[in-house]
């Protein structure tokens, strides 16, 4: 209760970020966000327009509220590092000049909210995500450790001087990066695997430097936007529920209740561990009959 959080990778009603922030929510934490750049029009126009009303339903009978909304783009870091091309794209500049790089959202998050307890980074990103590791280029490969994996890096350097001690961050990564998941390409099963490695070094780091907490939480399969962009989630979903242990859809508010203790004091010695959501899946060995 009364804690702030700021939460990277919400676009719509759909995904893990979103189950996150109203978990939060429902604890009684108050809720900012970064946007992508590109997702910020339609994302604020459908919030305005009253879209994610019925999602937005609490409770206790209120309605799920950001007190702030950033335009972000977690590939960059500071005005310096953002190609021309970028800056002159029309829904780049019509972001404002306030910045949307991870050190200039730190800022305007420091300037408008204050400091923050609780971080959440559930933003992914590989343009050949659709592509077998062994046919992805340089570039798709970096781009995909460099929006998935060093944002979260990214995020705290920049936002750990501005959390309160006993703070926590969190983020979202997936078993492809310990198990072969045929599919998940592009460089995304080793963007995922230098993010849950990162969370070991980072809460030793973090945890010394701030005194805060850093995890993240593998979770199993959800039809969210990210998700059916990479074309083969419903066979994902059909294949964990044919195997894992608890047969049953992952709910995305289950990986947003696992994220609201992991963030909370009750969770206040567990830092720099992995924790799967995703109905026990990844600790089966052998398909069942
Ligand atoms: P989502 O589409 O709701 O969330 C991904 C978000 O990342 C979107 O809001 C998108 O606008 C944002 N984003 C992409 N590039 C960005 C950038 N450069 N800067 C800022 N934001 C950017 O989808 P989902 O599935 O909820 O993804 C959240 C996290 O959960 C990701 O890390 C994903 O890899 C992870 N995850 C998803 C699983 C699934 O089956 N959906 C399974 C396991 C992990």
């Amino acid at each position: 209760t009364g804690k702030k959080a700021f939460i990277a990778g919400v676009a719509d009603d759909q995904g893990f970020g979103w189950a996150i922030a109203k978990a939060l929510a429902e604890a009684g934490a108050e809720i900012s966000l970064g946007v992508w750049v590109p997702a910020l029009k339609i994302f604020e126009g459908s919030y305005t327009k009253g879209k994610f009303d019925k999602s937005r339903q609490l409770s206790n009978g209120g309605l799920l509220e950001f007190t702030h909304i950033f335009p972000m783009d977690a590939v960059y870091d500071t005005p310096e590092g953002v190609p021309e091309d970028v800056k002159s794209n029309k829904r780049y500049a019509a972001a404002g000049d306030k910045g949307f790089t991870v050190s200039e959202v730190a800022r305007n998050v420091e300037s408008e909210v204050g400091k923050i307890d609780l971080l959440v980074h559930s933003l992914a990103n590989g343009p050949e995500v659709t592509k077998p590791l062994l046919e992805t280029s340089r570039h798709g490969y970096l781009a995909a450790l460099s929006a998935s994996a060093y944002s979260n890096v990214s995020m705290l350097q920049h936002f750990g001087p501005l959390m309160n001690e006993n703070g926590a961050s969190i983020s979202l990564t997936y078993l492809a990066s310990e198990r072969i998941i045929p599919g998940y390409g592009g460089g995304m099963s080793s963007a995922k695997a230098a993010l849950e490695s990162d969370t070991r070094v980072l809460a030793y780091e973090a945890g010394r430097k701030h005194k805060i907490r850093v995890n993240a939480i593998s979770a199993g399969p959800l039809g969210s936007r990210a998700a059916k962009a990479i074309g083969f989630i419903d066979k994902m979903i059909a294949y964990s529920y044919a195997n894992a242990p608890i047969q049953k859809e992952l709910a995305a508010s289950e990986v947003g209740n696992a994220a609201a203790f992991l963030l909370s004091p009750l969770a206040s010695a567990i830092t720099g561990t992995v924790i799967h959501v995703d109905n026990g899946l990844h600790a089966m060995g052998l398909a069942p009959d």
